[in-house]
């Protein structure tokens, strides 16, 4: 397991990146999310842990603005979820990579970076942005590729640079590292925790890989639509850090907390049922 030093603390900031308050959210006839309460820190890594089809892609959407039917409090960077104003400050990575096949690497960028940063004045800013994104997600030897004869794990890169052209001040990465071998993915944590701790940039990453929450600054692990661990009342908290879980359970991994956390759940509605 990697361990990284600290990051400096990020510069203070009067709210936090993310605040939910009775966040609920329903598909078709389910409600997926259930009454969420959560902050997320600026400048930190947190982590959206929990297994599959509870509920973390539906969060991200409706943090980003896609996700319809969603009631209660959430705010991102100051403003209600969805405001016009966010579109250029954050950043999301869909699970599924979406990338134009037939256009390299680089046509793949300018495009994109057309969109957001438009005008024949721009065009040495756009060139120097895709560059640097680039170069960010390590691409830089296959520019010139078109998108659809790289691997998956490459396409999913092209993905991640996309998202970084703007400089987002938020990034959301919906199961980013999925498919990748170990070094990628030790790589690719290497950037995010770069991209916080030279940037600033806040970053919200999904997983189902327990083992990567042991990289993340922050914690909030999710069942069947509700938070087992860091979601608080408290604004100031911001999710839960790895060693506050593993101590709290009596664990020594983020996993074996996660399934403590689980076993006592079920217990308690058991008891409650048999009142
Ligand atoms: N279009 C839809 N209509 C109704 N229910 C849906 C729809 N899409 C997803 N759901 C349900 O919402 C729940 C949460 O799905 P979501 O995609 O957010 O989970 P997830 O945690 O991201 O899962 P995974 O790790 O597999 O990506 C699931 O139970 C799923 O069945
Ligand atoms: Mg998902």
């Amino acid at each position: 397991m990697m361990n990284y030093e600290p990051d400096p603390p990020p510069p203070a900031a009067s709210t936090p990146a993310i605040h939910a308050d009775d966040l609920t959210v329903t598909r078709g006839p389910r409600t997926v999310l259930h009454h969420l309460r959560f902050t997320v820190p600026r400048g930190r890594i947190t982590g959206l842990l929990g297994p599959s089809g509870c509920g973390k892609s539906t969060l991200m959407r409706a943090i980003v603005g896609t996700q319809a039917k969603v009631t209660g409090t959430l705010d991102v960077l100051g403003h209600p979820a969805g405001h016009p104003t966010l579109r250029s400050r954050i950043g999301y990575v869909t699970q599924a990579p979406s990338v134009y096949d037939d256009l390299t690497v680089r046509q793949n960028l300018d495009y994109f970076a057309a969109i957001l940063d438009p005008g024949r004045a721009a065009a040495d800013r756009r060139h120097q942005h895709v560059t640097r994104a680039i170069a960010d997600v390590d691409l830089t030897r296959h520019a010139d590729a078109l998108a659809g004869n790289l691997s998956g794990g490459q396409r999913g890169r092209v993905s991640l640079a996309v998202a970084l052209l703007g400089t987002p001040e938020l990034l959301v990465l919906d199961e980013p590292t999925v498919g990748l071998d170990p070094v990628l993915r030790r790589d690719l944590w290497q950037l995010f925790h770069d991209l916080a701790a030279t940037r600033g940039t806040t970053l919200l990453v999904s997983s189902h890989v327990m083992d990567e929450a042991e990289r993340c600054h922050r914690l909030l692990l999710m069942r069947e639509g509700e938070f087992l661990a860091g979601g608080t009342s408290r604004p100031e908290a911001g999710g839960d850090t790895p060693d506050a879980l593993r101590t709290r359970t009596g664990t020594d991994t983020v996993e074996a907390a996660f399934l403590r956390l689980v076993d006592e759940a079920t217990a308690g509605r058991t008891k409650e049922s048999t009142r």
